[in-house]
């Protein structure tokens, strides 16, 4: 098949494109590289099967394709509260120009959604029936609720024009490729470690989060994509073993072998005090669960930093 993948450059769109090809499929990468780096496609590029165009998908795209995989958004807080604006617009246009395309083309498309949208949870851990706790003013809002309209345009394009759509809402993922000072867990405490500088903790680290190693985040993405027609979603993806901030520093630490200290920041505003994804939906439909610990996941990206430091 021919796969468009927007957001390839990125970090999970960068793996989705190398297992994809290993598929046999033809992989279209399209991103404008504002998180996204040639370095993260550069081993592909001599593939014949893959072929990279530098475009923005908040303008219409015209292409021929028989599935897009649209991943396309920064999604880290420094990245996305950089310019909210366009981080709204890459995940409404985006989705709206997306969308178009598949209509004409009749492909089949995958929305990545996120975690982000079931706001400051009330219910843990987080089901797909939850209906969310909404705040549209907050700075992390241009994520959020940018990603929740597209879930509603994705919808409404399965009911009113037939369109055939896959939704995942994908909780924290980590792996080799994540971008070294973006703000997120695992980089930060990584980095820091190896770099043997202080490992910043916000709030007193009791907040909890849960891992999802890059492989098994992808390969959930694919079951989804080659699911049933009748499977839309939304279908949460992500590891449900929860870890404090506190634990996950920790592990960095022994892992890397650090003697860094571990210090102590005000928390974010809005920084939601739990994550952690109910995946039986993933688990029955997809028979889809992740299988990489994060003792294992977590040496595997430290190896990818210290390789790259
Ligand atoms: N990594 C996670 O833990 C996580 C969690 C939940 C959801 N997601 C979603 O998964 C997707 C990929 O995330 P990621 O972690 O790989 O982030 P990333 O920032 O590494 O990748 C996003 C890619 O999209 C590209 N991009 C951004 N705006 C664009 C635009 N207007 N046009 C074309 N390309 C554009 C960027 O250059 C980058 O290559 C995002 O949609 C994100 O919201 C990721």
């Amino acid at each position: 098949m021919k796969i468009l993948v927007t957001g390839g450059a990125g970090f999970i769109g960068s793996h989705l494109c190398e297992k994809l090809i290993d598929q046999g499929h033809d992989v279209l990468c399209v991103d404008n590289y504002f998180t996204g780096s040639k370095d993260n496609i550069v081993h592909l590029l001599r593939n014949p099967r893959f072929e990279m165009m530098r475009h923005d998908i908040t303008f219409p795209l015209y292409v021929e394709v028989d599935r897009i995989f649209n991943l396309a958004c920064p999604a880290s807080p420094i990245h996305y509260q950089f310019d909210p604006v366009q981080t709204t617009k890459t995940s409404v246009h985006g989705a709206i120009n997306m969308l178009g395309l598949a209509k004409r083309v009749k492909a089949r498309i995958l929305q990545a959604s996120t975690s982000e949208v079931y706001g400051d949870p009330e219910v843990h851990p987080q089901t797909e029936t939850y209906w969310m706790r909404d705040n549209t003013i907050v700075p992390r809002a241009c994520y959020d609720k940018g990603k929740r309209c597209a879930e509603t345009l994705l919808f409404d394009y399965y009911r009113q024009h037939k369109l055939e759509i896959k939704v995942a809402r994908i909780f924290n993922t980590y792996g080799p490729r994540l971008l070294p000072v973006d703000g997120r867990g695992v980089s930060n405490f990584i980095v820091q470690a190896l770099c043997g500088e202080d490992v910043t903790i916000y709030g007193e680290g009791t907040q909890t989060r849960s891992f999802c190693y890059i492989d098994d985040l992808v390969e959930g993405l694919m079951k989804l994509m080659d699911s049933g027609a009748e499977i839309t979603g939304p279908v949460n993806l992500g590891n449900p073993v929860e870890f404090t901030m506190r634990e996950l520093a920790e592990m960095t630490l022994k892992l890397t072998g650090s003697r860094s200290k571990l210090v102590f920041r005000p928390l974010p505003q809005d920084d939601p005090r739990q994550r952690q994804p109910d995946i039986t939906v993933a688990r029955s439909t997809l028979a889809w669960a992740p299988t990489v610990p994060l003792g294992e996941g977590l040496k595997r990206t430290i190896a990818y930093f210290k390789s790259m430091l």
